[in-house]
C-alpha cells in the first residue's frame, strides 16, 4: 500500500528504538523506500546496520555526510519524502522541533520537510505528563503533525503509566492513512458495515456466519485514508479496532438494523459489507438449554433486510452498495440483488472460489451497476476496496 512513497523513519533514543526496526520492516514489505535517519542517543539502543539491511541504505546520522566535506542531503531528502515519522520520539527531539532547533540531521531534515509528519511518543509518564511536553506536543499539532498517543504499560524505567511507544502495526496504520490514497473522498460521510452477526440461542450458544469482517474493515480503512467522514458499524470480529473513524460495534442483525437506521439520513455513501444473518431465534433461552433425549429443532424468524430498507428509503444524492455472497451463479443473482434492493452498485463474490470470499486477505469481485458489470481479478482486499471506491465516485 505504499508502493512508491518515500518514507523517513526518524529514530531517537529511547529503548522502543528497537520496535523501529519492526516497523521498518513492515514498511519495506508494503514496498515503501525507506530513509532511516538516528540521533546520536538512538545509536545507545540500536545499530545503525540493522536499518541499513532492512532498508538496502545507508542509516544517515550526521548532518555532514561522512564521504563529502559539505552535503545538503538534508534537504534533498526533505524533498522527496511522502511523509516522515519519528518512532521513538523522546521529549527531547519533540522540543527541538516544536521549537525549530536543528542542530543534528534529524532535527535538520525535519525542519527542511514539508510532508505528513507524524511523531510517536515514548518517555516515562512524568515526563510525558509534564506540562513542557504537553505544550510542545499542543505546538506541533498546530504545525500539522499527527501525534500519537501513547500507550501505557511498564515502562523501560520499571514504572507503570501512559509513555510506550505505540505499536508498530498502529504506526505504520498511520502512515499508510496519512498517504497511501489522494484525498478524492474528502467531504463524504460513508457508512460502512462489516463482520457477521450474531443470534444468540441461550446465554453459551449462537448462530452465525463465517465472515471475517476483513472485507468491510479495507473499505472503511481505504474510505478513511481517501478523506472520508467514516462510520463503521461492525458484527463481532477478530480485527484490532481501526484508528481515524467512528467504530460502533454490534451484535446482532437487529442491533446491527437500529444502528445503520440512526446513521441513514445523513450518509452520502452506505456500504454493506456484513454477512447479516437472514434468520435468528424466536425465542431465547435465559437459561442453558440443556440436552435431552431425541432430536432438537430450533425455530426461525425472518430478519429485517438492511440493504433492502435502505434502498426503499434512499434519498437523491445517496449511494447504496451492498455485497452478493453466493455460491452458484455469482453474477446472476447479484444482478437480481441490484434491482431487488433498489442499489446503486452490487459486489459480487464467491464464498466457495479459490481466494475469495470470506476469511481470506484476497478477493475476487465483479462490480455490478446499471450501466454493466466490470469484472475485477483477484487481488488483495485492500486493492478490491479501493476499486470498489473508485466504481462509487464514477457513479457520484
Ligand atoms: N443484507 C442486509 N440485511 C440482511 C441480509 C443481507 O442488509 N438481513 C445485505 C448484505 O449486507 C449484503 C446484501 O444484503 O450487502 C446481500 O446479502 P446476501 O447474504 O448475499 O443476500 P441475501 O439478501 O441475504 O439473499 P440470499 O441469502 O437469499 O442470497
Amino acid at each position: 500500500m505504499l508502493k512508491d512513497k518515500t518514507i523517513i523513519l526518524g529514530v531517537s533514543g529511547g529503548i522502543a528504538a528497537y520496535k523501529s526496526a519492526y516497523l521498518c520492516s513492515m514498511l519495506i514489505k508494503q514496498r515503501a523506500d525507506v530513509e532511516v535517519i538516528m540521533t546520536e542517543n538512538a545509536l545507545n539502543f540500536i545499530a545503525p546496520a540493522t536499518f541499513e539491511a532492512l532498508t538496502g541504505h545507508r542509516t544517515m546520522v550526521d548532518t555532514f555526510d561522512r564521504n563529502h566535506e559539505f552535503s545538503t542531503e538534508h534537504v534533498s531528502l526533505a524533498d522527496k519524502a511522502d511523509a516522515l515519522i519519528v518512532a521513538p520520539a523522546t521529549a527531547n527531539v519533540l522540543a527541538k522541533f516544536a521549537h525549530g532547533i536543528a542542530d543534528d540531521m534529524l532535527t535538520t531534515t525535519v525542519l527542511a520537510c514539508d510532508c505528513q509528519k507524524i511523531a510517536a511518543p515514548a518517555m516515562n509518564t512524568r515526563m510525558y505528563d509534564n506540562p513542557v511536553t504537553a505544550d510542545n506536543i499542543e505546538k506541533l499539532k498546530a504545525y500539522g503533525w499527527e501525534v500519537l498517543e501513547p500507550g501505557s504499560g511498564r515502562l523501560a524505567c520499571g514504572s507503570t503509566g501512559r509513555g510506550r511507544m505505540p505499536e508498530p502495526e498502529r504506526l505504520l496504520e498511520a502512515l499508510i492513512h496519512a498517504v497511501s490514497a489522494p484525498k478524492d473522498m474528502a467531504g463524504l460521510k460513508v457508512l460502512v458495515s462489516a463482520g457477521p452477526t450474531r443470534e444468540e440461542l441461550d446465554p453459551v450458544r449462537f448462530i452465525t456466519n463465517h465472515s471475517s469482517g476483513k472485507m468491510g474493515y479495507a473499505v472503511a480503512k481505504a474510505a478513511a485514508a481517501r478523506g472520508a467522514d467514516v462510520t463503521l458499524v461492525t458484527g463481532p470480529v477478530g480485527i484490532p479496532k481501526p484508528a481515524y473513524m467512528d467504530v460502533v460495534p454490534v451484535i446482532s442483525a437487529n442491533d446491527m438494523y437500529n444502528a445503520i437506521a440512526d446513521r441513514e439520513e445523513t450518509s452520502d455513501i452506505i456500504i454493506m459489507a456484513a454477512a447479516v444473518a437472514d434468520y435468528t431465534p424466536v425465542y431465547y433461552s435465559e437459561h442453558k438449554i440443556k440436552k435431552q433425549e431425541g432430536e432438537f429443532s430450533v425455530e426461525l424468524e425472518r430478519t429485517d433486510d438492511i440493504l433492502r430498507a435502505l434502498g426503499e428509503n434512499k434519498r437523491p444524492g445517496q449511494t447504496l452498495v451492498g455485497f452478493a455472497m453466493e455460491t452458484e451463479n455469482v453474477v446472476e443473482n447479484g444482478e437480481k440483488k441490484l434491482i431487488s434492493k433498489n442499489a446503486d452498485l452490487i459486489a459480487a463474490n464467491s464464498a466457495v472460489e479459490e481466494g475469495s470470499g470470506f476469511q481470506g486477505d484476497t478477493n475476487r469481485l465483479t462490480l455490478i451497476t446499471a450501466k454493466g458489470n466490470e469484472e475485477l481479478p483477484l487481488m488483495s482486499k485492500d486493492k478490491c476496496a479501493h476499486k470498489l471506491l473508485d466504481a462509487v465516485l464514477k457513479l457520484r
